[in-house]
């Protein structure tokens, strides 16, 4: 049964007297227990948090499943998203998603088995003008991504 940590739940009461509205504080409070959690929300934690934050899991559920940053089933330790939207599918978004995943023996969202990785496609990064970008766990962006690039990452991250 999932419960956040004492400076976890510290944090979300802090987010919620922060904001005017209890909903406004749901989309920082799934990210400090998605961090807890190892890298998912799971329905516990939409349990937990509704609460804590004394809200219907309905209204957590709904910011859970219209937001692509959260996820909803484990990830690996190093969750590697490739931008495959406009500019970097031009720039080879798609090509680097489909080698990572052939590399490792898995499928767009899929874990490996060894728990180390899961591969995804992602939305714009934000970054259009260094494309191929690609994001690994919560905030580490690498822009101008080839293959080398990425092959030299996954050989360090263990
Ligand atoms: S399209 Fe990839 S960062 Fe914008």
């Amino acid at each position: 049964m999932f419960q956040l940590s004492a400076d976890g739940k510290k944090k979300v009461q802090e987010y919620l007297k922060r904001y005017e509205t209890k909903r406004s504080a749901i989309i920082p409070a799934l990210y400090i227990a998605q961090q807890e959690n190892g890298g998912w929300v799971s329905p516990d934690v939409v349990k937990h948090l509704s609460e804590v934050m004394e809200l219907p899991m309905t209204h957590i559920n709904e910011v859970l499943t219209f937001y692509t940053m959260f996820n909803k089933k484990p990830v690996g330790r190093h969750h590697i998203q490739i931008c495959t939207n406009v500019s970097c599918s031009m720039a080879g978004g798609h090509d680097l998603a489909d080698y990572l995943c052939e590399r490792l023996g898995v499928v767009d969202g899929e874990m490996t088995k060894d728990g180390r990785f899961t591969i995804s496609r992602a939305e714009c990064l934000g970054s259009c003008d260094t494309a191929p970008v690609i994001q690994i766990n919560i905030d580490d962006y690498i822009e101008n991504v080839d293959k080398a690039k990425l092959d030299q990452l996954v050989n360090q991250l263990k």
